[in-house]
């Protein structure tokens, strides 16, 4: 018999048994914000290779389920693992097993014995993506859960911001629109108070959620408060969120006039956002939405990098630090 040579590798502990996860903004701290916003910037500029392919995830198995219809958000998921050379597999509601009545947790049990590395959820409950992380031996991202978290939409929105401002203290963001059904501002409130910027809620009263000034934003139902602001940060109605029979507005056209956000109503030089989808001539303007000031487009690509370095530091790095004492385990 040979001699047995033990590899450095081996001597490695185990892995943390707690795995790591990204449900909410509430689990990344301002240094965390701040690596994923700097593996993103490194991620973007491996995109303006000609070869946008980088081997670091190659072997993985990243899953998107998605229970709610997207766009945006699914299709960039899948493309960042796929430049990360991770295998991926993309599940839709409709057309799978869940058309067949098939509940969430047999849905994750099934997915969670291809032993994927990475669950990307959205659902239209309140922590499914919580659940799905409790059944499985995945890291699980949320791609939105309900109005309740959108955490790698504020990232990216963070990420443009940065991009177009240099900086995020100090910023002024001001949200219009249906603030009380939405995720996206949400997530986006926690994640600029974090990196110390402020925000004003804009919308009519029966829109803006209760008791958001004690998470220290201002409000206002008065569309001229945006001017402000050096971004507009634009929503749309969410109607597949909102309570049967409730008469939020008058009506879209009442909205419109009173909140939809037009080139007179803004600033020469103003930014404006939106996470999409927009529904042109309801909460903006075509011409606001097509004009060299809205960051919409860098949004989308935003979104790319910024979900390579979620899916990068999930397998790696990791928003959640390792507890000092398991750290000097390793060392
Ligand atoms: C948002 C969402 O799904 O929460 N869209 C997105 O992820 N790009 C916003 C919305 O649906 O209005």
């Amino acid at each position: 018999m040979g001699d047995i040579r033990v590899m450095r590798d081996d001597l490695l502990p185990p892995l943390p048994a707690d795995r790591r996860h990204l449900l909410s903004v509430a689990d990344l701290s301002r240094v965390d914000i701040e690596r994923l916003l700097g593996t993103a910037r490194s991620f973007s500029r491996s995109l303006e290779r000609e070869m946008k392919k980088l081997p670091t995830l190659r072997g993985r198995l990243v899953i998107n389920v998605f229970y709610e219809s997207s766009t945006r958000t699914s299709s960039s998921f899948e493309l960042a693992a796929k430049r990360l050379s991770a295998d991926t597999m993309s599940i839709k509601a409709s057309g799978s097993a869940v058309d067949k009545g098939e509940s969430l947790k047999d849905t994750a049990l099934t997915l969670g014995a291809y032993d994927p590395d990475v669950i990307v959820i959205r659902h239209p409950q309140i922590g499914a993506p919580n659940f799905v992380a409790r059944m499985t031996g995945a890291h699980v991202v949320n791609a939105g859960d309900g109005k309740h978290q959108h955490p790698t939409q504020a990232l990216l929105d963070l990420y443009t911001l940065q991009d177009e401002f240099g900086r995020l203290d100090g910023l002024h963001v001001a949200i219009v629109g249906d603030v009380l059904h939405s995720r996206v501002a949400r997530s986006l409130v926690q994640a600029l108070d974090l990196v110390g910027a402020r925000t004003t809620l804009v919308g009519p009263p029966t829109l803006l959620p209760r008791g958001v000034e004690a998470m220290g934003c201002e409000t206002s139902t008065d569309i001229a408060a945006i001017s402000a602001a050096d971004v507009v940060y634009v929503l749309r109605m969410q109607k597949e969120r909102m309570l049967e029979g409730a008469n939020y507005v008058p009506s879209l056209r009442e909205y419109t006039e009173r909140w939809g956000v037009t080139p007179e109503r803004l600033r020469a030089g103003q930014k404006v956002m939106h996470p999409g989808p927009m529904n042109r001539g309801v909460e903006i303007d075509g011409r606001v939405a097509d004009a060299s000031d809205a960051l919409i487009e860098g949004q989308v690509r935003a979104g790319l990098v910024m979900r390579m370095a979620v899916l990068y530091d999930l397998l790696t790095h990791g928003p959640v630090p390792v507890p000092a004492e398991a750290a000097m385990e390793v060392a």
